[in-house]
């Protein structure tokens, strides 16, 4: 079967994307499946032959014609972190071409990459969250406003972003101005959050063989001032599977990550990030195309339940196909 990967994206996070794509072109398996990366970015789809030779992807059907020969694909995986691969454009693109693919579907992707909207909506199934102010570009900002909100020291973060772009942790007031504007130039909306003094936690729930499976959890222990780019790509970080919490709070955040999966129909990956506070998990985001370079978490917590990444590929596009 012809599988399409695809990778890049119109986001910061483009490298990453290439990073984890090029990871899955690896790890398919080769006597299942004919891997394909196929690189999206705003001024081109191409295929991206083992020569780094390009052929433009055809937007009608989603196919590529090499040599004379056309070829359309089986599956799409898709490794694209950030717009337009976890937003739901290119899941509703998909969907429209009636082409399978290993990530959950437009809405779920759309309603999850916007921390905003996911929190609203999973707040009265019961997760917790922290408490959240809200900026659309062009208001106001009334900075003693923000602050006796949330209080400080507090976050500001796009929106709807990934790998902890344009995000500060702001201590006072006063910087509140300008960590606005450093968000702002990844969305055109922000969520001002509280920090929560807790244990920072990274869930991982996938469909393995059509059973929602929680993987072993992943404690986050950063260098930095909190889980940063750095921390997260430049080895400023220790995160340690599985997290050093009881049993029983091991299985309180396995099943709110569960709940989340379930209540929102979710397909495919996810990867969802919790601060543990006097034992109750707080939610901050769900990732669905979450990283997938070897050292990504999701790759760690799949290889601590045994699972190999081409076991956990070749489950994304079993699942895709049936
Ligand atoms: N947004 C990054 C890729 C992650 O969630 O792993
Ligand atoms: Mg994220």
């Amino acid at each position: 079967k012809n599988i399409a990967i695809i990778m890049g994206g119109y986001s910061s996070e483009y490298k990453i994307s290439l990073i984890s794509g090029n990871v899955v072109h690896q790890y398919l398996d080769k006597t299942k499946y004919v891997g394909f990366r196929i690189h999206i970015f705003k001024e081109k789809w191409v295929y991206v032959d083992e020569n780094e030779a390009e052929f433009p992807i055809d937007k009608n059907d989603f196919s590529v014609t090499v040599n004379g020969q056309k070829i359309t694909f089986d599956c799409v995986f898709n490794a694209i972190h950030g717009t337009p691969g976890e937003d739901g454009l290119m899941q509703a693109y998909f969907e429209l071409l009636n082409i399978p693919q290993s990530s959950c579907d437009y809405y779920q992707s759309a309603l999850t990459f916007n921390k905003r909207d996911l929190l609203s909506v999973l707040k009265p199934y019961g997760i917790k969250t922290a408490i959240s102010y809200y900026l659309n570009k062009g208001d106001v900002i009334n900075t003693e406003e923000i602050v006796k909100k949330v209080g400080l020291p507090c976050f500001v973060k796009p929106n709807k972003a990934g790998s902890s772009f344009g995000i500060s942790k702001v201590k006072t007031a006063a910087e509140l101005p300008i960590a606005i504007e450093v968000a702002y130039k990844e969305d055109n909306e922000i969520i001002i959050e509280s920090f929560l003094d807790g244990t920072e936690v990274s869930v991982g729930v996938i469909n393995y063989k059509g059973e929602i499976k929680v993987l072993p959890i992943t404690e986050i222990v950063s260098d930095n001032d909190f889980f940063d780019y750095e921390a997260k790509y430049e080895g400023k970080s220790q995160e340690i599977t599985p997290a050093r919490i009881s049993d029983e709070l091991t299985q309180k955040v396995a099943e709110t990550a569960k709940r989340a999966y379930e209540v929102l129909k979710m397909k495919g990956f996810s990867r969802s990030e919790f601060i543990i506070v006097d034992n109750e998990p707080y939610m901050l985001e769900m990732n669905t195309i979450p990283g997938l370079t070897t050292e990504s978490l999701i790759p760690q917590q799949a290889r601590a339940a045994g699972i190999s990444l081409e076991d956990l590929f070749t489950n994304a596009i079993e699942l895709a196909l049936v």
